[in-house]
């Protein structure tokens, strides 16, 4: 980090790029009882700490007494370790441009052909197919009816939260729903899905699942983990990054007319600016000397640390594509978390939006038809967009 330029008055003050931050501020909340950490440094070090737990976003109720049955995702120490480097070949930077890439320029050549038919198109469910094709791949969910019909059918399991109302009907209700659709994407989707793999194992994480004997129950939560992971938050970003570059015609061109790393860096800022995901809560379970308490439930604010001046330089709420690179940080800054839980679809989320961007903005006569709306879902504590309609001249 460079102290100099972080000192440094901005000249444009009040200058605010972001889309998200009015309605965060409005609505984020974190934990009760947790302490909010909006220092980048010190959010790192609680994230990178080998004495924290995962918190928050229902680790304190799920039962990791038999860890076979929970989603890596709650895991920690030497299990999370053993269960992440078990897949971390499906996220290589080589597995990505000679496997990924395929899937991604097949989605966009379906995009596309339905884009050319000339009638706008809802934004969020083209990124939504893109999301859920290549996370498919990754999980291995490739032996569905159809790829359209997984989306419908993930998208009905993972949007369910948003229906729930408050009091036991309302729970009840919603337990209903939620087995119904549950066993619909099972029946659908996983189920061929494992006896394709029970016949001929591949490279993916069902087949690392059948190989370790999975259960059902944690076969079905690791897959909806990926799909909440990988799926929801790659579509909301697709959309917020478009958003960016239909309204910033000069951003526009430097997408288009810059090399793949200048587009990285582009859509990096824009991720500093618009983290989908917006807090990271872990509790203590040593202390640690000027970081925390034993016992103390942190929150790491994303969007503070991504706006934290001692890192980002002056003027941290400008879309400002160099930045990184001048203050020599990496890119996303916390969009990703840090540490042994750190996103490791984040190279894979960044290719397919590029990939997706790339395409759809050299499609002749593109235009933002309508502005998504944007608003807030308070069970994932992040933003959604929706009502975007996008068009092009017809082929
Ligand atoms: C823009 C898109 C994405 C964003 C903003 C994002 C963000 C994040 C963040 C902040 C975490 C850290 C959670 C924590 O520390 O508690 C995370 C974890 C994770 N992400 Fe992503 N992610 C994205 C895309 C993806 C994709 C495409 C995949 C897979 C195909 C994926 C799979 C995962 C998994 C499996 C974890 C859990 C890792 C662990 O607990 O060790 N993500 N993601």
């Amino acid at each position: 980090m460079n102290a100099e330029i972080a000192q440094t008055a901005c000249p444009h003050a009040g200058r605010d790029d972001r889309k998200s931050a009015r309605i965060a501020a409005a609505n984020l909340a974190p934990q009760a009882g947790s302490r909010v950490v909006g220092s980048f440094a010190l959010g790192r070090d609680v994230l990178r700490s080998p004495k924290v737990r995962q918190a928050g976003a229902h680790a304190d109720d799920t039962n990791i007494t038999n860890p076979d049955e929970v989603s890596f995702f709650f895991l920690d120490g030497d299990l999370h370790r053993k269960r992440r480097a078990a897949v971390a070949g499906l996220f290589t930077p080589k597995t990505i441009v000679t496997r990924h890439h395929v899937v991604m320029h097949r989605t966009m050549d379906q995009l596309v052909a339905r884009l050319r038919e000339g009638k706008p198109l809802p934004l969020d469910e083209l990124s939504f197919q893109m999301a859920v094709d290549v996370t498919a791949e990754i999980v291995g969910l490739t032996d569905s009816d159809s790829n359209a019909n997984l989306a419908r059918r993930v998208k009905a399991v993972l949007d369910s939260s948003l229906d729930r109302r408050p009091g036991w009907l309302g729970n009840l209700i919603f337990n209903a729903k939620m087995l119904l659709r549950v066993g619909r994407f099972y029946r659908n989707d996983m189920a061929p899905a494992i006896a394709a793999r029970r016949k001929q194992p591949r490279d993916d994480v069902i087949s690392f699942m059948v190989s370790e004997n999975y259960s059902r129950k944690a076969m079905i939560m690791e897959c909806l983990s990926y799909g909440g992971a990988g799926m929801m938050t790659t579509r909301e970003f697709i959309v917020m990054a478009a958003w960016h570059l239909f309204d910033k015609p000069d951003l526009r061109d430097r997408y288009l007319t810059g090399g793949e790393a200048d587009q990285s860096a582009i859509l990096e800022e824009i991720l500093r600016l618009e983290p989908v995901a917006s807090m990271l809560h872990r509790r203590a379970v040593e202390p640690q000397p000027g970081v925390m308490e034993d016992g103390e439930v942190l929150c790491v604010s994303i969007r503070e640390a991504n706006v934290d001046e001692a890192i980002t330089g002056p003027c941290p709420f400008e879309l400002d594509p160099d930045r990184a690179k001048r203050m020599k940080v990496v890119g996303p800054y916390m969009s990703f978390g840090d540490g042994p839980h750190r996103c490791p679809g984040a190279q894979v989320a960044l290719h397919e939006t590029r990939i997706f961007l790339d395409r759809m903005f050299r499609l002749p006569g593109i235009r933002l038809v309508s502005e998504p709306k944007i608003i807030w879902n308070s069970f994932i504590q992040g933003y959604e967009l929706r009502g975007a309609l996008v068009a092009c001249d017809p082929a």
